[in-house]
């Protein structure tokens, strides 16, 4: 009863990109089940409500554990996030109109509940793991709590397959591995998000799960219908929590969208795991961190969000069986590699791909700048031959990078270093190669073979 009574006060988030919540029949009988197997319901009442926080006293509450208010609108589900002298501090998973001091909080005893399994293949749903889209009820689901632990590190597979993500420039320059993590790191607008919808759609892993947190609405729609198509779609989960939604429900879709990717990996499958963007779950968590009266150090950021990176990191990468090959998106400030968050994430990660506004305003897209971008498990996944084909594009690269200004001016003498003038030879097919329209898909062995043309033919 009490997880299936969050849903009528979940629906009234404004401006949902969703046209209409279906609640499946199956997942309010399992909520229910959740519910009773929960441990007896206590009642406690609401004290006060600032911000984005609710002071809760009289219950006898655990960090992480919903709570159900009874608001004059409605319940509205909450979860502690902090807890003080007779008190806890709880935030709403959803619009705080109606709560007054004095309203009666129900325990619940438990975490939020999400559902997993293979029936969301297809389906865009909410943080809470709700359908968003217009289809049919969830079926072949079960409900768990979103906190997954990851695979200890002795029971890790190593990492030693190519995971193909049907992008030249990285499938060759910048190779993923199977159980991979690897950042996408660039300002705004350079072309993250396209980028990711081309690997979605590439990529030969059979299952997607993708996180859209904190995007802009509008966005939803034109990503799961424009870009990622029926075809991305059949094989994909979107799980989507705008930037209007509350900071604990943008929080909460990326743990949702990890543990329903766990789920498939634990099945034994290969799992691509996209988030967009790990940096809006960093803010969402120093909103929330801010609001349960934690000191801000770093950037403002206080120190629960550099706690937070590596647990929801870490939950991707292979296990015993399967594997979860996961793509995060930050978003750096400025275009500052070395802003907190970018610094925290890319030393957690095992590689980085940086997109560069200068490619991007010269209409390269993907912006990639292969010079800046590494994939730690290189070695692991590539033979010595394609290692020395993509070793002599860096170096062509280079050469042309370190030549640039000279050439720019005219003051470049033709003969003065071969490799520039190697690289001068080439340059439009080293370019054409690694430009990529948003519909080309190419194979990695076909990505591999025109490397090996070009590598071949200087
Ligand atoms: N592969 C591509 N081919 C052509 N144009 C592209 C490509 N990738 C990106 N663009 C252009 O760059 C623009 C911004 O791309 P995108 O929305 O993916 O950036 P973003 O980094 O996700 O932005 P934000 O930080 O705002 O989320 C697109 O509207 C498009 O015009
Ligand atoms: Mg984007």
């Amino acid at each position: 009863m009490s997880l299936h009574a969050r849903i009528p006060a979940d629906h009234e988030a404004p401006r949902r990109a969703s046209r209409h919540v279906a609640l499946s029949g199956v997942y309010a009988d399992l909520a229910g089940q959740a519910a009773k197997a929960a441990r007896p319901l206590a009642r406690g009442r609401v004290t006060s409500a600032i911000g984005l926080s609710i002071e809760v006293s009289g219950l006898e509450l655990g960090i992480g554990e919903a709570v159900r208010i009874i608001g004059d609108h409605g319940p509205i589900m909450a979860e502690v996030v902090a807890l003080g002298d007779g008190f806890a501090s709880c935030m709403p998973v959803s619009d705080l109109r109606g709560v007054r001091a004095g309203n009666p909080v129900l325990s619940t005893g438990a975490p939020l509940q999400v559902p997993v399994g293979r029936g969301l293949l297809g389906r865009v749903v909410n943080a809470l793991g709700q359908p968003m889209d217009d289809g049919p009820p969830l079926t072949d689901v079960i409900l768990t709590s979103t906190d997954g632990t990851p695979p200890r590190a002795m029971d890790r597979e190593r990492i030693t397959e190519p995971m193909p993500l049907g992008v030249r420039a990285i499938d060759t320059l910048v190779p993923a591995g199977r159980g991979q993590r690897m950042g996408i790191f660039a300002g705004s607008g350079v072309g993250k998000s396209s980028l990711l919808s081309m690997i979605v759609r590439g990529t030969e892993a059979p299952v997607s799960v993708l996180a859209l947190v904190g995007e802009r609405g509008r966005e939803v729609r034109e990503f799961i219908e424009g870009d990622l198509g029926p075809e991305g779609m059949k094989r994909s989960v979107v799980v989507v929590a705008t930037s209007d939604e509350p900071s604990l429900v943008r929080l909460r879709a990326a743990f949702t969208a990890t543990r329903i990717a766990e789920w498939f990996r634990d099945q034994g499958q290969d799992v691509i795991l996209c988030m967009d963007s790990v940096t809006r779950v960093a803010m969402a968590q120093r909103e929330v961190g801010l609001a349960a009266g934690e000191p801000p150090a770093t950037r403002g950021y206080p120190p629960s969000v550099f706690g937070l990176m590596p647990r929801l990191l870490e939950r991707a990468g292979m296990a015993k069986t399967g594997s979860i090959t996961a793509l995060y998106t930050v978003l750096v400030d400025g275009d500052d590699l070395n802003d907190p968050i970018a610094d925290n994430v890319r030393s957690i990660l095992d590689g980085h791909i940086v997109l560069s506004r200068k490619l991007a305003t010269q209409g390269h897209f993907p912006a990639i700048d292969v010079l800046e971008s590494i994939s730690r498990v290189n070695k692991a996944v590539t033979t010595p031959e394609q290692r020395a084909d993509a070793t002599l594009l860096r170096q062509l690269l280079a050469a042309r990078r370190d030549a640039k200004d000279l050439i720019d001016i005219g003051a470049y003498v033709k003969g003065s270093n071969p490799q520039v003038d190697r690289a001068l030879e080439q340059s439009f097919e080293i370019d054409a190669f690694l430009k990529q329209d948003m519909e080309d898909l190419t194979p990695a062995v076909s990505a591999w073979a025109e490397l090996h043309r070009i590598a071949e033919s200087g």
